[in-house]
Protein backbone atom coordinates (compact mmCIF):
# COMPACT_ATOMS: atom_id res chain seq x y z
CA UNK A 1 0.00 0.00 0.00
CA UNK A 2 1.37 3.36 -0.72
CA UNK A 3 0.79 6.55 1.20
CA UNK A 4 1.39 10.09 0.27
CA UNK A 5 2.12 12.40 2.90
CA UNK A 6 2.08 16.52 2.31
CA UNK A 7 3.22 19.79 3.83
CA UNK A 8 4.75 23.00 3.03
CA UNK A 9 8.04 24.49 2.77
CA UNK A 10 7.28 27.94 2.05
CA UNK A 11 5.80 28.48 -0.79
CA UNK A 12 6.68 24.99 -2.30
CA UNK A 13 4.22 21.63 -1.29
CA UNK A 14 6.36 19.11 -0.88
CA UNK A 15 4.95 15.25 -0.94
CA UNK A 16 6.48 12.55 0.63
CA UNK A 17 5.25 9.45 -0.90
CA UNK A 18 5.99 5.35 -0.45
CA UNK A 19 6.00 5.26 -4.37
CA UNK A 20 9.38 4.21 -5.85
CA UNK A 21 10.20 7.32 -7.89
CA UNK A 22 10.07 4.84 -11.30
CA UNK A 23 6.11 4.68 -9.94
CA UNK A 24 6.03 7.99 -9.45
CA UNK A 25 7.39 9.06 -12.84
CA UNK A 26 4.64 6.62 -14.79
CA UNK A 27 2.18 8.62 -12.36
CA UNK A 28 2.75 11.28 -15.05
CA UNK A 29 2.85 14.81 -14.63
CA UNK A 30 6.40 15.65 -13.57
CA UNK A 31 8.38 18.13 -15.07
CA UNK A 32 11.68 16.37 -13.88
CA UNK A 33 12.80 13.45 -11.97
CA UNK A 34 16.20 13.28 -9.99
CA UNK A 35 17.86 9.88 -10.31
CA UNK A 36 20.27 8.10 -8.75
CA UNK A 37 22.38 6.22 -10.67
CA UNK A 38 19.44 3.73 -11.56
CA UNK A 39 19.23 1.58 -14.99
CA UNK A 40 16.08 2.72 -15.60
CA UNK A 41 16.09 6.25 -15.33
CA UNK A 42 19.70 6.79 -16.98
CA UNK A 43 18.56 4.99 -20.03
CA UNK A 44 16.89 8.72 -20.26
CA UNK A 45 18.65 9.04 -23.98
CA UNK A 46 20.60 11.94 -25.41
CA UNK A 47 23.94 12.59 -23.70
CA UNK A 48 23.00 9.80 -21.29
CA UNK A 49 22.98 7.15 -23.29
CA UNK A 50 25.59 8.46 -25.32
CA UNK A 51 28.07 7.93 -22.40
CA UNK A 52 26.69 5.15 -20.86
CA UNK A 53 28.39 2.33 -19.75
CA UNK A 54 27.18 -1.16 -19.10
CA UNK A 55 30.66 -1.78 -16.71
CA UNK A 56 33.61 -3.10 -17.25
CA UNK A 57 37.37 -1.59 -16.77
CA UNK A 58 38.10 -0.62 -20.48
CA UNK A 59 34.59 1.23 -21.18
CA UNK A 60 34.92 2.97 -17.50
CA UNK A 61 38.15 4.53 -18.44
CA UNK A 62 36.98 5.67 -21.70
CA UNK A 63 33.85 7.02 -19.92
CA UNK A 64 36.49 8.78 -17.68
CA UNK A 65 37.89 10.36 -20.53
CA UNK A 66 34.73 11.54 -21.94
CA UNK A 67 33.46 12.94 -19.03
CA UNK A 68 35.25 12.95 -15.53
CA UNK A 69 33.14 12.63 -12.51
CA UNK A 70 33.18 15.03 -9.83
CA UNK A 71 31.08 14.54 -6.90
CA UNK A 72 28.37 16.36 -6.64
CA UNK A 73 27.79 17.42 -10.34
CA UNK A 74 24.50 17.21 -11.85
CA UNK A 75 23.79 16.38 -15.29
CA UNK A 76 20.63 16.59 -17.53
CA UNK A 77 19.25 14.27 -20.30
CA UNK A 78 15.61 14.17 -21.92
CA UNK A 79 13.71 12.00 -20.06
CA UNK A 80 13.28 9.29 -23.02
CA UNK A 81 10.45 7.06 -22.03
CA UNK A 82 9.72 8.33 -19.22
CA UNK A 83 6.74 10.45 -18.49
CA UNK A 84 8.62 13.84 -17.51
CA UNK A 85 10.33 16.25 -19.62
CA UNK A 86 14.02 16.16 -17.79
CA UNK A 87 16.41 13.62 -15.79
CA UNK A 88 18.52 15.09 -13.32
CA UNK A 89 21.64 13.08 -12.78
CA UNK A 90 22.47 14.32 -9.20
CA UNK A 91 26.28 12.14 -9.89
CA UNK A 92 27.45 10.85 -6.59
CA UNK A 93 29.04 8.30 -7.86
CA UNK A 94 32.68 6.94 -7.88
CA UNK A 95 32.91 5.06 -10.99
CA UNK A 96 34.27 1.02 -9.35
CA UNK A 97 32.91 1.67 -5.66
CA UNK A 98 29.41 2.74 -4.88
CA UNK A 99 30.45 6.13 -2.18
CA UNK A 100 29.10 6.95 0.80
CA UNK A 101 29.24 10.77 0.02
CA UNK A 102 29.22 12.67 3.25
CA UNK A 103 26.36 15.05 4.27
CA UNK A 104 28.28 17.69 2.41
CA UNK A 105 28.39 16.25 -0.77
CA UNK A 106 24.64 15.05 -0.71
CA UNK A 107 23.57 18.71 0.32
CA UNK A 108 25.90 20.37 -2.63
CA UNK A 109 24.02 17.97 -5.37
CA UNK A 110 20.83 18.83 -3.99
CA UNK A 111 21.44 22.23 -4.11
CA UNK A 112 22.67 21.76 -7.68
CA UNK A 113 19.79 19.82 -8.43
CA UNK A 114 17.06 22.57 -7.46
CA UNK A 115 19.72 25.10 -9.73
CA UNK A 116 18.99 23.27 -12.33
CA UNK A 117 15.10 22.78 -11.46
CA UNK A 118 15.48 26.56 -11.98
CA UNK A 119 17.38 26.86 -15.04
CA UNK A 120 14.78 25.04 -16.53
CA UNK A 121 11.61 26.42 -14.90
CA UNK A 122 10.57 23.46 -13.65
CA UNK A 123 7.18 23.48 -11.62
CA UNK A 124 7.35 19.65 -10.48
CA UNK A 125 10.23 17.54 -9.77
CA UNK A 126 10.33 14.28 -7.83
CA UNK A 127 13.60 12.43 -6.02
CA UNK A 128 14.32 9.53 -3.88
CA UNK A 129 14.95 11.13 -0.63
CA UNK A 130 17.66 8.22 0.23
CA UNK A 131 20.80 7.40 -1.81
CA UNK A 132 20.64 10.88 -4.39
CA UNK A 133 23.68 9.11 -6.56
CA UNK A 134 24.38 5.89 -5.53
CA UNK A 135 25.04 6.38 -1.69
CA UNK A 136 23.16 4.02 0.59
CA UNK A 137 22.36 5.83 2.98
CA UNK A 138 19.98 6.39 6.58
CA UNK A 139 17.01 8.34 6.15
CA UNK A 140 17.76 10.57 8.75
CA UNK A 141 21.74 11.24 7.02
CA UNK A 142 20.48 11.98 3.35
CA UNK A 143 17.37 13.41 4.11
CA UNK A 144 18.28 16.15 6.40
CA UNK A 145 20.73 17.33 3.75
CA UNK A 146 17.85 17.34 1.10
CA UNK A 147 15.19 19.43 3.17
CA UNK A 148 17.53 22.31 4.23
CA UNK A 149 18.44 22.68 0.83
CA UNK A 150 15.08 22.72 -0.33
CA UNK A 151 14.60 25.14 2.35
CA UNK A 152 16.98 27.17 1.50
CA UNK A 153 16.30 27.09 -1.98
CA UNK A 154 12.87 28.40 -1.74
CA UNK A 155 13.13 30.78 0.56
CA UNK A 156 14.03 32.59 -2.44
CA UNK A 157 11.67 33.01 -5.21
CA UNK A 158 11.24 29.48 -7.64
CA UNK A 159 9.49 28.12 -10.22
CA UNK A 160 9.04 24.71 -8.22
CA UNK A 161 5.60 24.15 -6.98
CA UNK A 162 5.52 20.61 -6.18
CA UNK A 163 8.59 18.33 -4.38
CA UNK A 164 8.18 14.99 -4.67
CA UNK A 165 10.05 12.83 -2.24
CA UNK A 166 10.08 9.46 -3.28
CA UNK A 167 10.22 7.23 0.47
CA UNK A 168 9.41 3.18 0.08
CA UNK A 169 8.01 2.32 3.53
CA UNK A 170 10.37 -0.22 4.04
CA UNK A 171 13.23 2.44 4.05
CA UNK A 172 12.41 4.18 7.06
CA UNK A 173 9.41 6.07 5.81
CA UNK A 174 8.20 6.35 9.00
CA UNK A 175 11.64 7.56 11.00
CA UNK A 176 11.96 10.33 7.35
CA UNK A 177 8.88 12.19 8.68
CA UNK A 178 9.77 11.99 12.63
CA UNK A 179 12.99 13.14 11.30
CA UNK A 180 11.06 16.21 9.48
CA UNK A 181 9.21 16.73 12.61
CA UNK A 182 12.38 17.02 14.72
CA UNK A 183 14.41 18.74 12.40
CA UNK A 184 13.58 20.26 9.32
CA UNK A 185 10.13 21.77 10.89
CA UNK A 186 11.33 23.59 13.93
CA UNK A 187 10.77 27.26 14.01
CA UNK A 188 14.54 28.06 14.62
CA UNK A 189 15.38 25.98 11.15
CA UNK A 190 15.68 28.25 7.84
CA UNK A 191 11.92 27.11 7.01
CA UNK A 192 9.28 29.96 7.26
CA UNK A 193 6.95 29.60 10.40
CA UNK A 194 4.04 28.78 7.76
CA UNK A 195 5.75 25.62 7.43
CA UNK A 196 5.33 24.72 10.58
CA UNK A 197 2.34 22.46 10.05
CA UNK A 198 3.05 19.23 8.73
CA UNK A 199 -0.16 17.89 7.31
CA UNK A 200 -0.82 13.98 6.82
CA UNK A 201 -2.98 12.74 4.16
CA UNK A 202 -3.15 9.17 3.43
CA UNK A 203 -2.25 8.40 0.43
CA UNK A 204 -4.57 5.38 -0.11
CA UNK A 205 -7.48 8.04 -1.13
CA UNK A 206 -7.14 9.51 -4.67
CA UNK A 207 -5.03 12.76 -5.11
CA UNK A 208 -7.40 15.93 -4.35
CA UNK A 209 -5.25 19.18 -4.52
CA UNK A 210 -4.35 19.81 -7.93
CA UNK A 211 -1.42 18.64 -9.19
CA UNK A 212 -0.30 16.07 -6.51
CA UNK A 213 0.50 12.68 -7.58
CA UNK A 214 -1.75 9.79 -8.82
CA UNK A 215 -0.17 7.26 -7.07
CA UNK A 216 -3.23 4.70 -6.80
CA UNK A 217 -3.97 4.89 -10.35
CA UNK A 218 -3.98 1.68 -11.94
CA UNK A 219 -0.61 1.26 -13.76
CA UNK A 220 0.78 3.48 -11.63
CA UNK A 221 2.83 1.19 -9.43
CA UNK A 222 6.27 1.04 -9.45
CA UNK A 223 8.47 -2.30 -8.77
CA UNK A 224 8.43 -1.68 -5.54
CA UNK A 225 12.04 -2.00 -5.29
CA UNK A 226 14.08 0.20 -3.30
CA UNK A 227 15.29 3.00 -5.52
CA UNK A 228 18.43 3.73 -3.78
CA UNK A 229 19.44 0.14 -3.13
CA UNK A 230 20.31 -1.27 -7.02
CA UNK A 231 22.50 -4.37 -7.18
CA UNK A 232 25.83 -2.80 -8.58
CA UNK A 233 25.67 -5.44 -11.43
CA UNK A 234 23.24 -3.74 -13.10
CA UNK A 235 23.75 -0.57 -12.36
CA UNK A 236 24.50 2.23 -15.29
CA UNK A 237 26.79 4.61 -13.99
CA UNK A 238 26.56 7.85 -15.59
CA UNK A 239 29.00 10.72 -15.33
CA UNK A 240 27.89 14.05 -17.03
CA UNK A 241 29.42 17.42 -15.70
CA UNK A 242 28.50 20.82 -15.81
CA UNK A 243 30.04 21.13 -18.97
CA UNK A 244 27.39 18.23 -20.65
CA UNK A 245 24.56 20.38 -18.76
CA UNK A 246 25.62 23.61 -20.27
CA UNK A 247 26.06 21.71 -23.71
CA UNK A 248 22.86 20.01 -23.38
CA UNK A 249 20.67 23.14 -21.93
CA UNK A 250 22.39 25.17 -25.25
CA UNK A 251 20.69 22.57 -27.64
CA UNK A 252 17.23 22.60 -25.85
CA UNK A 253 16.59 26.02 -24.59
CA UNK A 254 19.42 28.08 -26.59
CA UNK A 255 17.45 31.31 -26.17
CA UNK A 256 15.56 31.66 -23.38
CA UNK A 257 18.10 29.97 -21.18
CA UNK A 258 21.42 32.31 -22.30
CA UNK A 259 20.65 34.65 -20.29
CA UNK A 260 19.50 33.09 -16.73
CA UNK A 261 22.83 30.77 -16.91
CA UNK A 262 25.30 33.41 -17.46
CA UNK A 263 23.69 34.83 -14.53
CA UNK A 264 23.19 32.44 -12.69
CA UNK A 265 26.62 30.46 -13.22
CA UNK A 266 28.59 33.81 -12.61
CA UNK A 267 26.79 33.98 -9.31
CA UNK A 268 27.81 30.09 -8.60
CA UNK A 269 31.09 29.56 -10.18
CA UNK A 270 30.88 26.09 -11.72
CA UNK A 271 33.49 23.65 -12.65
CA UNK A 272 33.38 23.56 -16.38
CA UNK A 273 37.27 25.19 -16.69
CA UNK A 274 38.76 22.18 -14.91
CA UNK A 275 37.17 19.12 -17.14
CA UNK A 276 37.50 20.12 -20.73
CA UNK A 277 40.82 21.11 -22.34
CA UNK A 278 40.93 24.93 -23.16
CA UNK A 279 40.99 26.50 -26.78
CA UNK A 280 43.59 29.39 -26.63
CA UNK A 281 43.97 28.57 -22.49
CA UNK A 282 40.61 30.16 -21.86
CA UNK A 283 37.61 28.98 -23.83
CA UNK A 284 35.83 25.27 -23.23
CA UNK A 285 34.19 24.46 -26.76
CA UNK A 286 30.56 23.06 -25.84
CA UNK A 287 28.88 22.34 -28.94
CA UNK A 288 29.27 22.29 -32.96
CA UNK A 289 26.43 25.14 -33.88
CA UNK A 290 26.93 24.45 -37.73
CA UNK A 291 29.46 24.12 -40.48
CA UNK A 292 30.29 25.60 -43.48
CA UNK A 293 32.14 24.23 -46.42
CA UNK A 294 35.61 24.81 -45.16
CA UNK A 295 34.60 25.29 -41.24
CA UNK A 296 33.22 24.13 -37.97
CA UNK A 297 31.73 26.94 -35.85
CA UNK A 298 31.43 25.38 -31.70
CA UNK A 299 29.69 27.59 -28.76
CA UNK A 300 31.99 27.89 -25.97
CA UNK A 301 32.48 29.49 -22.82
CA UNK A 302 34.73 31.96 -22.49
CA UNK A 303 36.41 31.43 -18.49
CA UNK A 304 37.74 34.79 -18.23
CA UNK A 305 35.07 36.77 -19.08
CA UNK A 306 32.49 34.19 -18.46
CA UNK A 307 30.73 34.77 -21.39
CA UNK A 308 29.54 32.06 -23.88
CA UNK A 309 31.11 33.07 -27.50
CA UNK A 310 31.39 31.32 -31.27
CA UNK A 311 34.35 30.10 -32.37
CA UNK A 312 34.62 29.38 -36.00
CA UNK A 313 37.24 26.67 -36.71
CA UNK A 314 38.86 25.14 -40.21
CA UNK A 315 37.80 21.34 -40.70
CA UNK A 316 40.19 19.18 -39.90
CA UNK A 317 41.49 18.94 -43.33
CA UNK A 318 41.82 22.16 -44.15
CA UNK A 319 43.83 23.44 -40.90
CA UNK A 320 47.25 23.06 -41.83
CA UNK A 321 47.01 24.90 -45.35
CA UNK A 322 48.43 28.06 -45.01
CA UNK A 323 45.99 29.69 -47.83
CA UNK A 324 43.36 28.38 -45.62
CA UNK A 325 44.64 30.30 -42.30
CA UNK A 326 45.65 33.53 -44.77
CA UNK A 327 41.71 33.36 -45.73
CA UNK A 328 40.56 33.01 -42.34
CA UNK A 329 43.18 35.34 -41.32
CA UNK A 330 41.70 37.69 -43.83
CA UNK A 331 38.15 37.26 -43.35
CA UNK A 332 38.81 38.21 -39.47
CA UNK A 333 40.47 41.50 -40.70
CA UNK A 334 37.41 42.82 -42.54
CA UNK A 335 34.87 42.03 -39.94
CA UNK A 336 36.88 43.28 -37.17
CA UNK A 337 36.26 46.76 -38.74
CA UNK A 338 32.48 46.18 -38.87
CA UNK A 339 30.60 47.24 -35.78
CA UNK A 340 26.75 47.35 -36.20
CA UNK A 341 23.78 45.35 -34.85
CA UNK A 342 23.09 43.91 -37.84
CA UNK A 343 26.49 42.11 -38.37
CA UNK A 344 27.99 39.41 -36.24
CA UNK A 345 30.46 40.71 -34.31
CA UNK A 346 34.08 39.27 -34.44
CA UNK A 347 36.23 39.62 -31.42
CA UNK A 348 39.74 38.26 -32.69
CA UNK A 349 41.58 35.76 -34.75
CA UNK A 350 44.51 33.48 -33.26
CA UNK A 351 46.43 32.07 -35.93
CA UNK A 352 47.52 28.49 -33.98
CA UNK A 353 45.78 26.39 -30.95
CA UNK A 354 47.06 22.99 -30.50
CA UNK A 355 43.63 21.95 -30.80
CA UNK A 356 41.59 23.18 -33.18
CA UNK A 357 44.35 25.07 -35.39
CA UNK A 358 43.72 28.81 -36.07
CA UNK A 359 40.12 30.14 -35.12
CA UNK A 360 37.86 33.21 -34.99
CA UNK A 361 36.38 33.94 -31.58
CA UNK A 362 32.87 35.51 -31.92
CA UNK A 363 29.70 36.89 -30.63
CA UNK A 364 27.15 34.21 -30.70
CA UNK A 365 24.39 34.55 -32.20
CA UNK A 366 21.25 32.98 -30.39
CA UNK A 367 18.74 33.14 -33.39
CA UNK A 368 18.26 30.58 -36.26
CA UNK A 369 20.12 30.97 -39.40
CA UNK A 370 17.73 31.51 -42.77
CA UNK A 371 17.99 28.15 -43.71
CA UNK A 372 16.39 26.70 -40.60
CA UNK A 373 13.93 29.40 -40.85
CA UNK A 374 13.07 27.87 -43.95
CA UNK A 375 12.72 24.74 -43.28
CA UNK A 376 11.06 24.94 -40.03
CA UNK A 377 8.44 26.46 -41.97
CA UNK A 378 8.41 23.66 -43.96
CA UNK A 379 6.02 23.80 -46.65
CA UNK A 380 4.15 26.71 -45.92
CA UNK A 381 5.31 30.30 -46.41
CA UNK A 382 7.12 32.39 -43.95
CA UNK A 383 5.31 35.54 -42.79
CA UNK A 384 5.83 38.50 -45.37
CA UNK A 385 6.40 40.94 -43.01
CA UNK A 386 8.78 39.38 -41.12
CA UNK A 387 10.60 38.48 -44.20
CA UNK A 388 10.45 42.19 -45.21
CA UNK A 389 11.72 43.09 -41.78
CA UNK A 390 14.72 41.16 -42.19
CA UNK A 391 15.58 42.63 -45.23
CA UNK A 392 15.51 45.78 -44.20
CA UNK A 393 17.58 45.23 -41.11
CA UNK A 394 20.07 43.54 -43.44
CA UNK A 395 19.81 46.54 -45.94
CA UNK A 396 21.05 48.45 -42.92
CA UNK A 397 23.93 46.36 -42.13
CA UNK A 398 25.35 46.12 -45.89
CA UNK A 399 25.04 49.70 -46.16
CA UNK A 400 27.03 50.04 -43.02
CA UNK A 401 29.57 47.22 -44.62
CA UNK A 402 29.69 48.79 -47.71
CA UNK A 403 30.19 52.61 -46.07
CA UNK A 404 33.51 50.94 -44.65
CA UNK A 405 34.56 49.57 -47.96
CA UNK A 406 33.69 46.27 -47.78
CA UNK A 407 31.47 43.91 -49.78
CA UNK A 408 30.20 40.87 -48.35
CA UNK A 409 29.74 38.29 -51.76
CA UNK A 410 28.47 35.39 -50.19
CA UNK A 411 24.60 36.69 -48.59
CA UNK A 412 22.57 33.33 -48.80
CA UNK A 413 20.16 31.65 -45.99
CA UNK A 414 22.86 29.87 -44.06
CA UNK A 415 24.66 33.19 -43.89
CA UNK A 416 22.42 35.25 -42.10
CA UNK A 417 20.94 34.95 -39.11
CA UNK A 418 17.10 35.96 -38.29
CA UNK A 419 14.67 36.31 -34.90
CA UNK A 420 11.92 34.60 -36.32
CA UNK A 421 9.74 37.34 -35.64
CA UNK A 422 11.34 39.78 -37.95
CA UNK A 423 12.59 42.08 -35.38
CA UNK A 424 16.04 41.55 -35.98
CA UNK A 425 18.80 39.68 -38.52
CA UNK A 426 22.73 39.38 -38.92
CA UNK A 427 24.69 38.84 -41.18
CA UNK A 428 27.04 36.76 -40.94
CA UNK A 429 30.16 34.40 -42.37
CA UNK A 430 32.26 37.07 -44.33
CA UNK A 431 34.30 34.43 -45.49
CA UNK A 432 34.75 35.99 -48.86
CA UNK A 433 34.03 39.40 -48.25
CA UNK A 434 36.35 41.71 -50.59
CA UNK A 435 37.28 44.94 -49.51
CA UNK A 436 36.16 47.65 -52.52
CA UNK A 437 37.57 51.09 -52.32
CA UNK A 438 38.84 53.68 -53.88
CA UNK A 439 36.49 55.51 -57.07
CA UNK A 440 35.79 52.00 -58.26
CA UNK A 441 34.22 50.36 -55.98
CA UNK A 442 34.58 47.41 -57.66
CA UNK A 443 36.82 44.17 -57.34
CA UNK A 444 37.88 42.02 -60.35
CA UNK A 445 36.74 38.55 -60.21
CA UNK A 446 39.90 36.25 -60.25
CA UNK A 447 38.27 32.95 -59.89
CA UNK A 448 35.01 31.89 -59.30
CA UNK A 449 33.84 31.63 -55.84
CA UNK A 450 30.42 31.45 -54.29
CA UNK A 451 27.72 28.92 -53.81
CA UNK A 452 26.16 28.90 -57.20
CA UNK A 453 22.95 28.69 -56.51
CA UNK A 454 23.12 32.13 -54.94
CA UNK A 455 25.80 33.98 -56.97
CA UNK A 456 25.40 37.33 -58.92
CA UNK A 457 25.88 37.41 -62.64
CA UNK A 458 28.84 39.16 -62.62
CA UNK A 459 30.16 36.78 -60.16
CA UNK A 460 29.98 33.77 -62.76
CA UNK A 461 32.19 35.41 -64.96
CA UNK A 462 36.26 35.61 -64.87
CA UNK A 463 37.22 38.95 -65.68
CA UNK A 464 34.14 40.99 -64.43
CA UNK A 465 33.45 43.72 -62.07
CA UNK A 466 32.28 42.64 -58.48
CA UNK A 467 30.78 45.19 -55.98
CA UNK A 468 28.56 46.50 -53.30
CA UNK A 469 25.83 46.07 -55.72
CA UNK A 470 26.41 42.36 -56.22
CA UNK A 471 25.63 42.18 -52.58
CA UNK A 472 21.80 43.56 -53.20
CA UNK A 473 21.55 41.08 -56.13
CA UNK A 474 22.48 38.62 -53.09
CA UNK A 475 20.61 39.49 -50.03
CA UNK A 476 16.81 39.81 -52.94
CA UNK A 477 17.72 36.09 -54.04
CA UNK A 478 18.35 35.06 -50.11
CA UNK A 479 14.91 37.23 -49.64
CA UNK A 480 13.41 35.36 -53.02
CA UNK A 481 14.16 32.17 -50.85
CA UNK A 482 12.13 33.08 -47.55
CA UNK A 483 9.31 34.14 -50.05
CA UNK A 484 8.87 30.80 -51.45
CA UNK A 485 10.55 31.81 -54.89
CA UNK A 486 11.64 28.83 -57.13
CA UNK A 487 14.84 29.25 -58.51
CA UNK A 488 17.02 26.47 -60.84
CA UNK A 489 20.87 25.88 -60.80
CA UNK A 490 21.19 28.51 -63.19
CA UNK A 491 20.45 30.98 -61.46
CA UNK A 492 16.51 31.77 -63.02
CA UNK A 493 14.25 33.01 -59.99
CA UNK A 494 10.67 32.22 -60.49
CA UNK A 495 8.76 34.70 -58.07
CA UNK A 496 5.74 34.22 -56.37
CA UNK A 497 3.12 36.11 -58.49
CA UNK A 498 -0.05 36.20 -56.12
CA UNK A 499 -1.66 39.71 -55.23
CA UNK A 500 0.15 39.95 -51.27
CA UNK A 501 3.69 39.14 -52.65
CA UNK A 502 3.26 41.52 -55.30
CA UNK A 503 4.75 44.38 -53.92
CA UNK A 504 7.23 42.74 -52.28
CA UNK A 505 8.13 40.97 -55.67
CA UNK A 506 8.33 43.54 -57.54
CA UNK A 507 11.05 44.99 -55.30
CA UNK A 508 13.08 41.65 -55.39
CA UNK A 509 12.97 41.53 -59.40
CA UNK A 510 14.50 45.11 -59.41
CA UNK A 511 17.03 43.54 -57.06
CA UNK A 512 17.79 40.60 -59.36
CA UNK A 513 18.29 42.45 -62.34
CA UNK A 514 21.39 40.75 -64.42
CA UNK A 515 22.94 44.00 -65.01
CA UNK A 516 24.35 45.53 -61.69
CA UNK A 517 23.60 49.30 -63.31
CA UNK A 518 19.59 48.75 -63.14
CA UNK A 519 19.50 47.45 -59.62
CA UNK A 520 18.73 50.03 -56.51
CA UNK A 521 21.44 52.54 -56.23
CA UNK A 522 23.06 51.04 -53.14
CA UNK A 523 21.58 49.15 -49.71
CA UNK A 524 19.64 52.28 -48.34
CA UNK A 525 17.88 52.81 -51.08
CA UNK A 526 16.88 49.14 -51.46
CA UNK A 527 16.35 49.25 -47.86
CA UNK A 528 13.35 52.04 -48.66
CA UNK A 529 12.07 50.19 -51.14
CA UNK A 530 11.71 47.35 -49.27
CA UNK A 531 10.52 49.85 -46.24
CA UNK A 532 8.01 50.80 -49.22
CA UNK A 533 7.07 47.12 -50.06
CA UNK A 534 6.51 46.68 -45.93
CA UNK A 535 3.78 49.73 -45.48
CA UNK A 536 2.10 48.30 -48.79
CA UNK A 537 1.83 45.02 -47.43
CA UNK A 538 -1.02 43.57 -44.89
N1 LIG B 1 28.37 33.52 -34.40
C1 LIG B 1 27.64 32.41 -34.56
N2 LIG B 1 26.69 32.08 -33.66
C2 LIG B 1 25.94 30.96 -33.87
N3 LIG B 1 26.08 30.12 -34.90
C3 LIG B 1 27.02 30.39 -35.82
C4 LIG B 1 27.85 31.55 -35.70
N4 LIG B 1 28.67 31.59 -36.76
C5 LIG B 1 28.37 30.50 -37.50
N5 LIG B 1 27.39 29.77 -36.95
C6 LIG B 1 26.83 28.53 -37.51
O1 LIG B 1 27.83 27.85 -38.23
C7 LIG B 1 27.49 27.75 -39.61
C8 LIG B 1 28.75 27.92 -40.46
O2 LIG B 1 29.34 29.18 -40.19
P1 LIG B 1 29.89 30.09 -41.38
O3 LIG B 1 30.57 31.28 -40.79
O4 LIG B 1 28.78 30.37 -42.33
O5 LIG B 1 30.98 29.09 -42.01
P2 LIG B 1 31.47 28.91 -43.54
O6 LIG B 1 32.33 30.09 -43.82
O7 LIG B 1 32.25 27.64 -43.54
O8 LIG B 1 30.21 28.86 -44.38
C9 LIG B 1 26.43 28.82 -39.84
O9 LIG B 1 25.55 28.50 -40.90
C10 LIG B 1 25.72 28.85 -38.51
O10 LIG B 1 24.74 27.82 -38.45
MG1 LIG C 1 28.57 30.03 -44.41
Amino acid sequence: MSSRHHLRINDVSVVISSEPIEGIARAGGLDALVSSDDTRLSMGGGVSAAIRIAGGELIAQEARKLAPVRVGDVAVTSAGSLPAKYVLHAVTVDWDQPVRPSESTIRLAAENVLRRCELLRVRRVAMPAIGIGAAQLSADHSARQIVSALAKHSASPTTIEEFVFSLPEKDAHGAFLQFLQRVALRPTDDLSSETGQLALADGTHPATTAGSLRANKPGARGSGRPTGALPTATRTKTAHTSTDFLRWLFRRERRSAEHRLQERDARHPTSIQESRPLVGNRYVLLEELGRGGMSIVYLAWDIVLRKTVAIKTLRPGERMAQSRIEGLRQEAALQIGLVHHGIVRLFNFEPWDETVGPYIIMEYVPWMSGDRWIAEAGLSRLPLRAVLSVGICLCDALAHAHNANVMHGDIKPSNVFVDPAGRAAKLADFGIARAVGGTERSALVTRLIGTPRYMAPEQKTVGALVGPRTDLYLLSRTLADFIGATADNDGAVGLPDDATVAPAAAVLKRGLANEADHRPMDATEFGSLLQGALAATV
